[in-house]
């Protein structure tokens, strides 16, 4: 019991201070994904009315879209406490037994990339969603027992980048599940209007929208850029952010036109310079450009995917020819013979 506080500490989530600052902190403040946004309401209020917990909720999506933001508004709007804990630091079935037993009534459970939990603490997981007990086995050997332990009424918070990657066991007995999804510019635009005023600087609308362009439709992008273009803006003695100063910044930056970065970039390129366009593997581009194969899946292709860049086919990953266009090489695929033979050597992921 007594590494609770360590298990589900805020530092243990690696959130950046700089991050938190600007993170809205209650409905009113968060911007964007609004249909998600009306639903959720509806059911906080529900459970407020009913003087109930909320029913478990599962956000999905790619980092940086607002999972983490959204798990601590839902706490706050409910009026009750929330625990946050992330599923790679919870690598023993005590330590699940023990927050789960420590949660006090009504409060809210935030358990981030649930997806990387252990089969067997997930399991733990299943009776305390669904009739809000666990089974511990208390004694070893032939003495070995196994008792029941209630617990108070809570709501499970899962975040995930993936929801591909959690068992279906898991994922139905989350009764709201929520898919965040990429913004809209004009959403981005005035997140970063209100970011500017909490950073102490100011920007043009133009010069926002350029940034809310270039970001990746991503809140998490959209604050880091402008931060950026705020130190060129300062160190240039620029009073306001204009779209000169954002788009020399973001050259510097090496962001392109489309909000891509080096890596997007290598990534495309690579696909096409040695791979023919795909279809290719995930862990072999992943090799090619010396990134993460998880980095890659979470991060970098949903985007290009978004963007219609990047194909997912059952064979592989395959450029389409607007990345071609738009890293301007001249689009050109040879014969099949190449793509039979990816079929083989990577295989569909
Ligand atoms: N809807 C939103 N409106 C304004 N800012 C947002 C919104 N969603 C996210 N942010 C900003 O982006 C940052 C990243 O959000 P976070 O909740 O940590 O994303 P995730 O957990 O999905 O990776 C937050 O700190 C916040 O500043
Ligand atoms: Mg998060």
């Amino acid at each position: 019991m007594e590494n609770i506080s360590k298990l589900t500490s805020a530092q243990k989530l690696h959130e950046d201070e700089d991050d938190r600052s600007l993170r809205p902190s209650n409905f009113r403040e968060f911007i964007g994904q609004t249909k998600i946004i009306d639903n959720l309401k509806v059911f906080i209020q529900s459970a407020k009315i009913r003087k109930q917990s909320l029913d478990h909720v599962l956000l999905a999506g790619p980092p940086g879209l607002g999972k983490t933001t959204l798990a601590f508004i839902t706490a706050r709007e409910l009026g009750v406490n929330i625990k946050a804990t992330s599923a790679p630091i919870i690598d023993k079935s005590g330590d699940m037994a023990s927050i789960l037993t420590a949660l006090e009534e009504n409060d809210v459970l935030f358990i981030d990339e649930i997806h990387r939990l252990s089969p067997a603490i997930e399991e733990i997981l299943y009776p305390a969603m669904e009739d809000r007990s666990i089974d511990i086995i208390i004694g070893q050997g032939i003495g070995a027992k196994s008792i029941k332990i209630d617990l108070a009424p809570f709501t499970l918070i899962g975040a995930t980048t993936r929801t591909g990657l959690l068992t279906s066991a898991l994922r139905d007995r989350f009764g709201i599940p929520l898919r965040l999804n990429y913004y809209e510019y004009e959403d981005l635009r005035q997140i970063v209007k209100r970011s500017a005023g909490i950073i102490h600087s100011s920007i043009k609308d133009d010069a926002a929208m350029e940034l809310a362009k270039r970001s990746r439709r991503t809140p998490r992008i959209v604050n880091r850029l402008l931060k950026r273009v705020a130190d060129f803006a300062l160190v240039g003695g620029l009073k306001e952010i204009d779209i000169k100063i954002t788009k020399y910044a973001l050259d510097k930056l090496d962001i392109d036109s489309a909000g891509l970065d080096d890596m997007d970039r290598k990534i495309l390129r690579t696909i096409i310079e040695n791979y023919n366009g795909g279809p290719v593997g995930l862990k072999t581009i992943a090799i090619s450009v010396g990134e993460e194969t998880d980095t890659i899946e979470d991060f970098y292709e949903p985007f290009l995917v978004q963007s219609g860049l990047l194909n997912r086919t059952p064979r592989g990953r395959e450029v389409s020819k607007s990345a071609y266009d738009h890293l301007g090489i001249k689009y050109f695929k040879s014969g099949y013979e190449d793509k039979e033979q990816s079929l083989f050597e990577n295989g569909g992921e």
